[in-house]
């Protein structure tokens, strides 16, 4: 049976949290729209992250009503050390099409073939700028050696069969807003789709620091319009694809204040201690799953609560 919310939206995308860590603490972080703070705390010891059992059977339970695709987030999900247990897990549902994960790329190039057996078919790795320095400064890896490191994981994953490598790079102005070209190139040279994402911000519009680094990404989406050979549009948040001459497939992911982005989500996100959340730019409507996280009783009633409570943030 596949549930519309109520306006119209189905639900088809899963978005899970698996932890709250992460080895780095970058300056933009939504943290998926957990706290309303910047700066990564290391990890909440006094939440149980959900275990590989407990989301296959919150996933098994959703297939239900219309979910096909997971997408493993963190924090870092590579610092689970079960990862891959909760890859295969998740794999062993049939209905499950996809099953990507988001990284920042660190722990990549050692555990990407094992990534790849267990069932994962993509990863989406954050590389928010080429220039070392301006790297570390966004997020405060202390080494000279963190641009390398990605890059090393993007290639790793290339190479093991992972496809398509997206990298995503959130848009921040005067810090990487001058190396989009550069990043196009980079996409040709590895072989990776490139995702420009507008930065978002969980804690306002009228923060200092959304004021400060906010980039709209209209006149780029518009510059890609124009050299495109080819342009798709992604059922997901209605989001663009460019395919340019030289064979790049770049994204642009444009949120803010954009309705049609809001119309088109059918996503819907879990929480690494078992909530559900409708929407990533709010944590006043999270619904959590009451008693065991394997009842499909429990399951079924806090996932339809909230799609059920599901709204457009810009409308
Ligand atoms: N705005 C937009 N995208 C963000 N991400 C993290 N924080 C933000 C933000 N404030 C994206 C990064 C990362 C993914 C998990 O979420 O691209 O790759």
């Amino acid at each position: 049976m596949i549930i519309h919310d109520r306006f119209g939206r189905t639900v088809k995308n899963l978005r899970i949290s698996v932890t709250p860590a992460c080895n780095l603490n970058c300056i933009y972080c939504h943290r998926e729209g957990l706290y309303s703070l910047y700066h990564c705390i290391k990890g909440d010891a006094s939440r149980r992250p959900l275990t590989p059992d407990e989301i296959k059977a919150i996933v098994k339970t959703l297939v239900k009503y219309g979910i096909r695709e997971v997408k493993l987030t963190g924090g870092e999900p590579l610092l689970r050390r079960d990862i891959t247990e909760i890859i295969r897990k998740i794999r062993e549902i049939k209905e499950i099409k996809d099953i990507s994960l988001v990284t920042n790329g660190h722990f990549l190039s050692d555990r990407a073939l094992e990534l790849k057996e267990s069932g994962l078919d993509r990863v989406n790795v954050s590389l928010p700028a080429l220039d070392p320095e301006k790297y570390s400064f966004i997020t405060g890896y202390k080494r000279s050696d963190g641009v390398d490191r990605v890059i090393n994981g993007i290639k790793r994953a290339i190479e093991v069969g992972l496809d398509p490598v997206k990298i995503n790079v959130v848009v921040l102005r005067d810090i990487n807003s001058g190396e989009l070209d550069r990043f196009i190139n980079l996409g040709e040279e590895l072989g990776a789709v490139i995702q420009f994402i507008e930065l978002q911000d969980p804690n306002g519009f009228k923060s200092d620091f959304f004021k400060k680094y906010y980039y709209s990404l209209s006149e780029l989406e518009n510059k890609l319009s124009r050299k495109a050979k080819k342009i798709y549009v992604r059922e997901m948040h209605n989001r663009k694809r460019f395919m340019l001459d030289n064979g790049v497939e770049v994204e642009v992911v444009r949120p803010m204040f954009n309705r049609d982005f809001c119309m088109h989500c059918n996503r819907i996100r879990l929480t690494y201690f078992g909530e559900f959340k409708p929407c990533l730019m709010r944590d006043d409507n999270h619904v959590p799953i009451n008693g065991s996280f394997s009842d499909p009783g429990e399951i079924e009633k806090a996932f339809l609560k909230a799609v059920k409570i599901r709204e457009p943030y810009f409308s």
